[in-house]
C-alpha cells in the first residue's frame, strides 16, 4: 500500500456543509414528507439574470461555428472580463489594477483554499475564529496547522483570532508575529462587516510586520453603508500586502455555474530561502498555468455580461431580493426575543441560541420541529459555539415560512 498525506488524517470529522447535508439527509429519509426548507449552505435560489443567459446562449452560438469557435482560452482569463473587472470593481472604487494582476477563476472556493501552496510550511497563519472552513481545512492539509485537539477544537500551529459578541465580532490583531492573515468582508458566517478605519489597522499590521492578507470579498455586493470598503484596496498601502479573492456566486447566482477571480498585486513579495522577495503574482501565474486551464468561454461571457447596464440593474435586483430576505429574518427572530447579527451588509445573519443549547443541538431542534436547516456556528470554529448562521438565500416565501414555523417552536 502507498503512503498518504498523513495531514489528511488529522483532519477532524468531514467538512462542515457536507455534515449538514448528511444529517438533512437522514431526516429526510426518515420523514420524506416533510417540507424541509433550507437556510443552511449559502446557496442562491434564484435563476440567473436574463442579460447573463443571454450573454451564454449567444457564446455557445459561437462555440458552434469554425469562424467562432475557441479551444483553450487564455490561462488567466479573456480580456473582455478582466477589463471589465479593472473598470467596474476597481477603477470605480478609485483602485487601479494591471492587466496581469487579476486571474479568472472557478470561484474562491478554490482559490482561497489554493493560494496557501505558495507559502513554506512553517508559515504561520491567523485566521479568525469563526471562520469559513476552507481557510483551517486546506492549511491542515498542506501541514501547516499542527495537530487538532478536539476539546478547544483548534489546531495547535494556527493563531486564532477571537469574534465575539463583546469585540462587536471585530477581530483584534494578532498578538504573535504570524506571515498570513485570512479575512472575509463582509464576514461568513457572522454576516457583519468592517470599517474602512477598521480594516486599516489590518493593513498597517500587515505592513509593519511583512505579512500577507488574504482577503476574501465574495460578498462584496451586499455592502449598504458606505464606511466599509467593498475591496481591500481602497486601503491604503493594501497593494502591498494583500490578495482579495472574489465570486460571481452570491453577486450573481454563479454557485452552480462557477466563476470568480483573484487579484494578486505585484507588489506583493514573499521571501525565497536566501530571503530575497519573491513575487507571489508571479509565483500564482506558475501556480494556476501549471494546474488550471481556465474557466470556458461561455461562462465568461454570461460573467462580463455581469457589467453591462442592464447586467448591473438585474444583479442588484437579486441583491436587494437577499437583503429583504435578511431583514426579515433579522426582525422576525428579534421578535421572538432572539439576539441576531449581521444580514445588513451581508446575506447571513448570526443568531445566538437560547440559554443552555448548543450550535448542534438548536441545529437539531430546528430541524426536528421546525424542518428548516440552519449551519450551527461551532463548526466554523470553537468561538461559533452557541450560535448558528441563517442564510438569506432562500424565496422570500420560504423566507417567511421558516421564520413562521420558528416563531411556533416550543421553548
Ligand atoms: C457557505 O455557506 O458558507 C458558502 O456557501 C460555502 C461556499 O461558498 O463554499
Amino acid at each position: 500500500m502507498i503512503p498518504v498525506n498523513n495531514n489528511y488524517q488529522k483532519l477532524p470529522g468531514s467538512y462542515l456543509f457536507a455534515e449538514v447535508a448528511r444529517r438533512v439527509k437522514a431526516y429526510k429519509q426518515q420523514n420524506p414528507d416533510a417540507d424541509v426548507i433550507s437556510l443552511g449552505i449559502g446557496d442562491v435560489t434564484r435563476p440567473l439574470c436574463l442579460v447573463i443567459i443571454e450573454a451564454m446562449q449567444s457564446a455557445v452560438a459561437e462555440m458552434g461555428k469554425s469562424e467562432t469557435f475557441r479551444g483553450y482560452g487564455p490561462d488567466f482569463g479573456y480580456d473582455f472580463l478582466v477589463n471589465a473587472i479593472r473598470e467596474n470593481d476597481y477603477k470605480a472604487h478609485g483602485v487601479e489594477l494591471e492587466f496581469d494582476e487579476v486571474f479568472i477563476s472557478d470561484g474562491a472556493k478554490s482559490d482561497t483554499g489554493n493560494f496557501q501552496e505558495l507559502f513554506g510550511e512553517e508559515c504561520r497563519v491567523a485566521v479568525p475564529n469563526p471562520v469559513y472552513p476552507v481557510y483551517v481545512d486546506t492549511n491542515a492539509m498542506a501541514g501547516r496547522a499542527g495537530t487538532y485537539d478536539e476539546n478547544s477544537a483548534s489546531w495547535s500551529r494556527l493563531t486564532y483570532l477571537p469574534c465575539l459578541e463583546e469585540n462587536g465580532f471585530v477581530p483584534e490583531l494578532p498578538k504573535e508575529k504570524v506571515d498570513v492573515i485570512y479575512l472575509c468582508y463582509p464576514n461568513n458566517p457572522t454576516g457583519t462587516v468592517l470599517t474602512r478605519f477598521q480594516l486599516k489597522k489590518f493593513v498597517d499590521y500587515a505592513l509593519e510586520n511583512e505579512c500577507v492578507i488574504l482577503y476574501d470579498a465574495a460578498y462584496r455586493a451586499f455592502v449598504n453603508n458606505p464606511d466599509v470598503p467593498v475591496t481591500i484596496y481602497e486601503i491604503e498601502g493594501a497593494k502591498k500586502v494583500a490578495v482579495e479573492f472574489n465570486s460571481y456566486s452570491k453577486t450573481a447566482g454563479f454557485t452552480g455555474t462557477r466563476c470568480g477571480y483573484c487579484v494578486v498585486p505585484h507588489s506583493v513579495m514573499g521571501a525565497g530561502e536566501d530571503g530575497t522577495p519573491v513575487s507571489l503574482n508571479a509565483m500564482w501565474k506558475r501556480r494556476q498555468s501549471t494546474k488550471f486551464n481556465g474557466v470556458n468561454y461561455v461562462v465568461q461571457r454570461g460573467a462580463a455580461a455581469v457589467y453591462s447596464p442592464e447586467g448591473k440593474k438585474q444583479t442588484q435586483e437579486a441583491i436587494d431580493f437577499y437583503l429583504k430576505n435578511a431583514m426579515y429574518i433579522r426582525e422576525s427572530l428579534k421578535k421572538l426575543g432572539l439576539t441576531v447579527f449581521g444580514g445588513t451588509d451581508a446575506p447571513y445573519v448570526w443568531v445566538k441560541v437560547p440559554d443552555g443549547e448548543n450550535s448542534w443541538g438548536f441545529f437539531d431542534k430546528l430541524l426536528n420541529e421546525c424542518k428548516v436547516v440552519c449551519t450551527p456556528g461551532s463548526g466554523f470554529g470553537s468561538c461559533g459555539e452557541g450560535f448558528i448562521r441563517l442564510t438569506a438565500f432562500n424565496t422570500y416565501e420560504k423566507t417567511v415560512e421558516a421564520c413562521r414555523r420558528i416563531s411556533e417552536m416550543p421553548r
